[in-house]
């Protein structure tokens, strides 16, 4: 399985850094403007999922009806808010593990792409400190929203390889799901619930970086 790999493709928030608890701040701060509360339980529904797509599943949670132009203004508050709270991200904010793991790549030969869906990853990357290390960075402007593959598909057709050289790192149920609808191996990290379909969970990235680092 492992000795296949070609490409690693990284999910970002929830990966990379920790991004998911300001995405959700954000989204509870402009659902509440609508009258809308969302518990805590709800952030699941929120991981991996696009602005615009996030938007939609918070306003029929709400069983809200609002215009297209309000759509596009509640999401433009919700990211410059996002952007607000990761505004002083640098090295420090990169979640151990994820250094020592691009490096491993880098050196056997195997490509790094992101896979985020979110329009904030090229600046995160470069705040992070870790922008070098990527072979390619998908664009998530022109790919259909996970859980659909099409992110995971276009790292793989980037680098004209199959899904069983491709292996994707995903925190977000809906991402692990794309990894697995591409046809390629999964690693989730986090509670192991939500992320059944992967083919392993790790609690942590160092953890997955660790073991990964052993098996690539
Ligand atoms: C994903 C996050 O990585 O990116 C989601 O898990 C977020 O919470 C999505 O909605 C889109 O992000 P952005 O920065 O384009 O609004
Ligand atoms: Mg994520």
């Amino acid at each position: 399985m492992f000795n296949k790999i070609k490409c690693v493709i990284f999910d970002l928030d929830g990966v990379i850094t920790e991004t998911s608890n300001q995405h959700f701040e954000a989204w509870q701060a402009m659902a509440q403007k609508l009258g809308i509360t969302l518990e805590p339980s709800f952030e699941e529904q929120l991981k991996g999922v696009s602005r615009q797509a996030s938007l939609e599943r918070i306003l029929a949670y709400g069983q809200k009806a609002i215009s297209e132009e309000d759509k596009v203004r509640y999401q433009a508050e919700k990211n410059a808010h996002y952007q607000r709270l990761i505004a002083s991200f640098d090295e420090r904010q990169l979640f151990p593990g994820v250094d020592s793991l691009l490096s491993h790549l880098k050196t056997k030969g195997i490509k790094i792409a992101l896979g985020s869906a979110s329009k904030n990853g090229p600046t995160l990357i470069r705040a992070l400190g870790i922008e070098q290390a990527f072979d390619y960075v998908v664009d998530p402007n022109t790919c259909a929203s996970k859980p659909a593959p099409d992110i995971f598909l276009d790292a793989m057709k980037h680098f004209n390889l199959t899904p069983q050289e491709c292996l994707g790192i995903e925190d977000a149920q809906a991402g692990v799901d794309a990894i697995k609808r591409a046809g390629m191996v999964a690693i989730g990290i986090g509670d192991p619930t939500p992320l059944s379909q992967a083919d392993f969970v790790f609690p942590t990235t160092e953890d997955a970086a660790q073991w990964l680092m052993s098996k690539l």
